[in-house]
C-alpha cells in the first residue's frame, strides 16, 4: 500500500516513515526536503500519485498567529484537493489533545481550523489527538521562560514520547477511517509543573519552576483538564523517566537530545 507521509522528515514523521516500511509498505515521505511544498503545492499531486493514504504530521515552521494559521488551511486545502484528485481513501491527521477547548492559543485555534477542514473535505479521515511529546519538554520551558524563572500552571498533564506517538499514528493509518477523533497520550498522569521541573533539573538546568495557576501557555490560560484525554485514549508504553534517562545518555554521548 503507498502511503503519503506529509512531514515524513520531521521528528514524528520520520519515525513513521520507518514503522510503515517495516510492515511493507510503500511509505513516502513528502516535505521541502523531498521536493513537496503544501504551501505552494509543489509537487504534491505528482507524490500522491497512486496512494491510498495521506498522513499529514507537518508542522508550521512558525507559530506566530497569521504564520500558523496560514500554514495549516492553507497546506490542508491543498492536500485535500490533490488527495481527492489521486483517489485516496483515507486522510490521517495528527493534532494535539485538547484543541477545541483551547481557542485562546493562536496554535490550537490552528489546529482546530485545520481539523475543521479535513471533517468537511469529503476524504474518509482519522485525526488523532496526541498530548505534548516529552521531547517538546524543553522547548515548553523555553516559551514559558521570563529571566531565570519558568512559570507554568500546575494543572494535569499527561506527555507521550515521540515514539508512541508515531506507533499510535500508524496503527491508524493501516487501520479503517474513523471519520473521527482518536486519543492518544502517555502512561502516567503528572502535574505540569512538576514535569517540567524534572526534566531540567535532569539536564542541571538550573532555572526555577513556578507553579502559577495564571501562567499562559503558548498564549493561553489553562483549567485543570485542558491537556489531558477522556478515559478511553490509547495508551504509550514509555514512561518519562525511562525516557528522560535515555535522552540525558544520549546527550551525554553527544548524539543528541
Ligand atoms: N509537539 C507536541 O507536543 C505535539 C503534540 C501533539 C501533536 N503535535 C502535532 O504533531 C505534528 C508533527 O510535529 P513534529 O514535532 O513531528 O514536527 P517537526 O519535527 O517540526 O516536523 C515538521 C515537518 O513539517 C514539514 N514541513 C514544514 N513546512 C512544510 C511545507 N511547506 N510543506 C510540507 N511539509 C512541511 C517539515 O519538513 P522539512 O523537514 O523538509 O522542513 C517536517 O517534515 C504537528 O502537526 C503538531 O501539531 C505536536
Amino acid at each position: 500500500m503507498k502511503v503519503v507521509i506529509v512531514g515524513g522528515t520531521g521528528l514524528i514523521g520520520s519515525k513513521l516513515v520507518t514503522k510503515l516500511r517495516e510492515h511493507g509498505h510503500e511509505a513516502v515521505p513528502a516535505s521541502p526536503d523531498t521536493g513537496v511544498n503544501t504551501l505552494t503545492g509543489q509537487g504534491l499531486a505528482d507524490v500522491l500519485q497512486g496512494a491510498s493514504v495521506v498522513v499529514d504530521v507537518s508542522n508550521s515552521p512558525s507559530f506566530e498567529e497569521k504564520a500558523v494559521m496560514d500554514f495549516f488551511t492553507i497546506s490542508t486545502r491543498n492536500i485535500l484537493k490533490d488527495a481527492a484528485a489521486a483517489g485516496v481513501t483515507h486522510y490521517v491527521a495528527l493534532s494535539v489533545v485538547g484543541t477545541e477547548r483551547i481557542p485562546d492559543s493562536p496554535y490550537l485555534r490552528a489546529k482546530n481550523a485545520q481539523e475543521t477542514l479535513i471533517k468537511r473535505g469529503g476524504i474518509p479521515y482519522s485525526i488523532v489527538h496526541a498530548t505534548q511529546f516529552f521531547e517538546f519538554v524543553k522547548r515548553i520551558a523555553d516559551e514559558a521562560t521570563v529571566g531565570t524563572t519558568v512559570r507554568v500552571p500546575p494543572v494535569l498533564f499527561q506527555p507521550m514520547a515521540a515514539e508512541d506517538v508515531a506507533q499510535a499514528v500508524g496503527a491508524v493509518a493501516m487501520g479503517s477511517p474513523v471519520n473521527g477523533i482518536v486519543e492518544v497520550a502517555g502512561p502516567q498522569q503528572f502535574r505540569f509543573d512538576e514535569l517540567i521541573r524534572q526534566g531540567l533539573a535532569a539536564y542541571n538546568d538550573p532555572r526555577e519552576v513556578v507553579a502559577d495557576p495564571h501562567a499562559r501557555y503558548f498564549g493561553a490560560e489553562l483549567a485543570e483538564r485542558s491537556l489531558i484525554p477522556a478515559d478511553d485514549a490509547r495508551l504509550g508504553e514509555i514512561r518519562f523517566e525511562e525516557w528522560l534517562n535515555q535522552s540525558v545518555r544520549m546527550a551525554a554521548a553527544g548524539t543528541g537530545r
